[in-house]
């Protein structure tokens, strides 16, 4: 067992997420953690993370000194690092003159251990504004760069590193060749660690947390709802029952999916509401975009509070919130905001319910990995993102039924055409847009006057920046040819070449 201790860091959770990459099995517990509970979990190495306080405040996170004398490896990251500088004989940290951010170009002047079989110069990724003046009795610098001359060192006896930059992030360059040296070189750590053990531990997990509690869960389609679902299923079985609820604004057979995977397959059992009246008789006329979300939103909490009251003494509320959510909406103590989040589904307060949340840790391929251990179908685990407005989003200006069938229709051809030339997991998301307007063609001898469909792909990360993906013009086309020929009522294909920004990914 690895254990990683935690100082606030932003890349905490991506540390533990690199050594699991590596099948190697790691905890994260806070930094305040007494020797004795350290002993008890009895690790055979410790990273300690990165953090945002200055190592030489008052108050400042720190960690019994004890651990240096467990005689196990200890890698510190930037805060981690200058804690051990502050922490052993002879160690000094200091506020630098320059802070660094961002990318710097480091100098390696050792290959032994940690830093075997690396290139002497690579790029790495910074974030301090203090840094190691002075290196503890029985260190050595190994690394260093224009404005830190501390980058990394190291006591080869004790089997002690310090790096200031952060291996664990992409922009470091050999960031992940430093943390296999300290995982396999260092400690010759057991890759024996995979995810079918995370679902166990989970399932574990469950079971105490809710005992012989009742358990809700709402579906969305989406694959963070259906394998947080699947989970929880595997732990309690039928104390979990699960709500769908059908706005009708979802893409063509996802309805049907969701039925089909989770109330037959997985024989969950399944609470499917057929609110598509309710919700497009509150849309009827409603043109504004965020008016529309509220409403959907607001709408998908009245049904879902009435199918959650027929269920009696409920306690317990799975949500399949990942880890990039906890980060984006700032819910990690330290972590700043950066984006507040908007998924239809944000469930009143009033409900009193106790939170299941068995992906709270995990990004989102990892809960990929998961789903198709589990095996959910590859069309729910390697699903795009969905807005939660589904399509009345994809509908400039009022939604009305047919309104909805023409874009089902015409989404469900570029899907398919996405898919059938490979494209659906390198593109971010792929689908149509329904604008307010018409215009003229012809077909045959005849006339048309029908609407266009805006055909909108995008690669992405994150979703905070996109570009418009460069489709193969043979992919267009038989998405423009299919669409015109087989959905009456569109004339037209058009492409959207905007990124994101000045766009947004979505039309409204
Ligand atoms: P934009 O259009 O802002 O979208 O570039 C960024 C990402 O968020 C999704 N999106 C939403 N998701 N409720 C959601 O749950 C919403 O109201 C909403 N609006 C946009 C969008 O699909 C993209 O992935």
């Amino acid at each position: 067992k690895i254990l990683i201790l935690d100082f606030g860091g932003q890349y905490s959770q991506l540390i533990a997420r690199r050594v699991r990459e590596f099948n190697v099995y790691s905890l994260i517990k806070g930094h305040d953690i007494s020797l004795a509970e350290i002993k008890a979990i009895d690790p055979v190495a410790i990273i300690f993370s990165g953090g945002p306080d200055s190592v030489t405040a008052v108050g400042a996170p720190g960690v019994d000194q004890g651990v240096f004398e467990l005689g196990i490896p200890i890698l510190g990251i930037c805060y981690g690092m200058q804690l051990m500088a502050q922490l052993l004989e002879g160690g000094k940290v200091e506020k630098a003159e320059q802070g660094e951010y961002g990318k710097a170009d480091l100098e390696i002047f050792s290959q032994q251990n940690l830093f075997k079989d690396l290139e002497n110069y690579s790029q790495v990724w910074m974030s301090h504004g203090d840094h190691v003046k002075e290196v503890p009795t029985g260190f050595k610098v190994v690394a260093q760069t224009e404005t830190t001359t501390v980058a990394a060192m190291a006591d080869f006896e004790r089997n002690l590193y310090g790096v200031q930059f952060h291996p664990e992030v992409n922009h470091t360059v050999q960031g992940k060749k430093i943390l296999h040296n300290f995982l396999f070189r260092i400690i010759n750590a057991r890759a024996n660690w995979n995810m079918a053990d995370y679902i166990n531990e989970e399932v574990s997990r469950i079971r105490k947390q809710v005992g012989q509690g009742k358990v809700i869960c709402g579906l969305s389609g989406g694959v963070d709802s259906a394998v947080a679902s699947a989970i929880v299923h595997k732990a309690i079985g039928d104390q979990l029952t699960c709500i769908f609820v059908d706005h009708g604004l979802l893409r063509k057979g996802e309805a049907e999916q969701v039925k089909r995977t989770f109330g037959e397959e997985f024989n969950i059992p399944l609470v499917y509401v057929d609110a598509k009246a309710r919700f497009l008789a509150r849309l009827a006329g409603v043109q504004d975009p965020e008016t529309k979300r509220k409403i959907i939103g607001d709408e998908f909490i009245n049904v879902f509070d009435e199918e959650a009251e027929k269920i009696k003494d409920v306690r317990y509320l799975v949500q399949g919130t990942i880890y990039s959510d906890v980060i984006e909406s700032g819910g990690t103590d330290k972590a700043a905001t950066i984006k507040s989040h908007h998924n239809v589904g944000g469930l009143p307060e009033e409900m009193n319910l106790e939170l299941v949340e068995p992906l709270h840790f995990l990004f989102k391929d990892e809960v990929r990995k998961i789903g198709e251990v589990l095996g959910l179908p590859s069309e729910i685990v390697w699903r795009q993102p969905f807005p939660g407005p589904g399509l009345a989003i994809r509908i400039i200006g009022p939604v009305d039924w047919d309104k909805l069938e023409i874009l089902r229709e015409a989404d469900a051809i570029v899907q398919e055409e996405i898919r059938t030339a490979g494209l659906t997991r390198e593109i971010w998301q792929s689908f149509a847009v329904l604008p307010d307007l018409r215009s003229v063609g012809v077909m045959g001898d005849e006339r048309t006057y029908g609407y266009p469909i805006i055909l909108r792909a995008v690669t992405s990360d994150d979703a905070m920046t996109a570009d418009w993906a460069r489709l193969p013009y043979e992919v267009m086309q038989s998405i423009s040819t299919r669409i015109v020929n087989q959905v009456s009522e569109v004339n037209r294909v058009v492409y959207d070449i905007t990124s994101k920004p000045p766009g947004t990914i979505e039309w409204e």
